[in-house]
């Protein structure tokens, strides 16, 4: 699976662009999944690429101006939406409680959230990133029964990874999608292994193999990269098994 986050970046020409070049392969073995701003999301007619929202309220309905419901994505056609960006958390306070009900409420309307999860630089340098991320997982999971689970897709996206251009290695990424598919595990065993955990943090066309050949990896998020279409459909191919 790679999903692209386009952030507060993208205008109408990029979606005929991006739409037009995804459209020349035949992506037969592998979900790609756009995240345009809000705004953009009815622009795309594509029926191969499946769209997702940023970001959806805890909330089912009200007085949330600024906010969007999950009902309000569904109804636009998400399938996807992302919960819990390091840039959500960082900047608008979004709290691990939250991010539970985000997830949520995203569940109910048969949309299946991208819970992100990962540590900044500091969290890594005192060597407490399992800490720091099992924190994070832990209001999800508790949030979620073990068929709720099995429509969540995870990311673990490292701060000090995001827009750095200093990806996580291959290995050190594979060490924490283990612990996080091992924490899974711990909540229901049976459905660990079939739960999608993304890599997110400076995936490009030089490091999205060797991300995609490790063994809990199961795909990437991916943002920068997702704004050029050369590099965007290179990845895709990649997750699609080609060379
Ligand atoms: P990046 O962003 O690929 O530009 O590092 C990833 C993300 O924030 O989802």
């Amino acid at each position: 699976m790679v999903v692209g986050n386009w952030k507060m970046n993208g205008c109408r020409q990029y979606v005929n662009e991006l739409t037009a070049a995804l459209s020349l392969h035949c992506f037969n073995s592998v979900d790609v999944v756009i995240c345009p701003p809000a705004c953009l999301i009815q622009s795309f007619n594509s029926i191969d690429v499946m769209l997702a929202g940023q970001d959806v309220s805890d909330c089912h309905e009200g007085a949330f101006t600024g906010d969007i419901s999950a009902k309000m994505l569904a109804e636009i056609g998400c399938k996807y939406v992302l919960v819990g960006h390091s840039e959500r958390r960082e900047k608008h306070g979004e709290t691990n409680h939250q991010i539970a009900q985000k997830a949520l409420r995203a569940i109910e309307q048969g949309i299946i959230p991208i819970v992100c999860v990962g540590e900044p630089l500091h969290m890594k340098e005192a060597k407490a990133e399992q800490d720091y991320i099992a924190e994070q997982l832990a209001p999800v999971l508790s949030a979620v029964n073990c068929e709720q689970l099995k429509q969540i897709v995870f990311a673990y996206e490292p701060i000090w990874a995001i827009g750095t251009g200093k990806s996580a290695s291959p290995e050190q990424a594979q060490y924490v999608h283990k612990f996080i598919r091992d924490i899974i595990s711990r909540k229901c065993e049976s459905t660990a292994d079939e739960i999608r955990i993304l890599y997110g943090g400076s995936v490009n066309f030089d490091n999205a193999q060797a991300l995609f050949a490790q063994d809990d990896i199961d795909g990437g998020l991916v943002g920068g990269a997702s704004l050029k279409c050369d590099s965007f459909t290179t990845i895709c191919r990649y997750a699609n098994g080609e060379h």
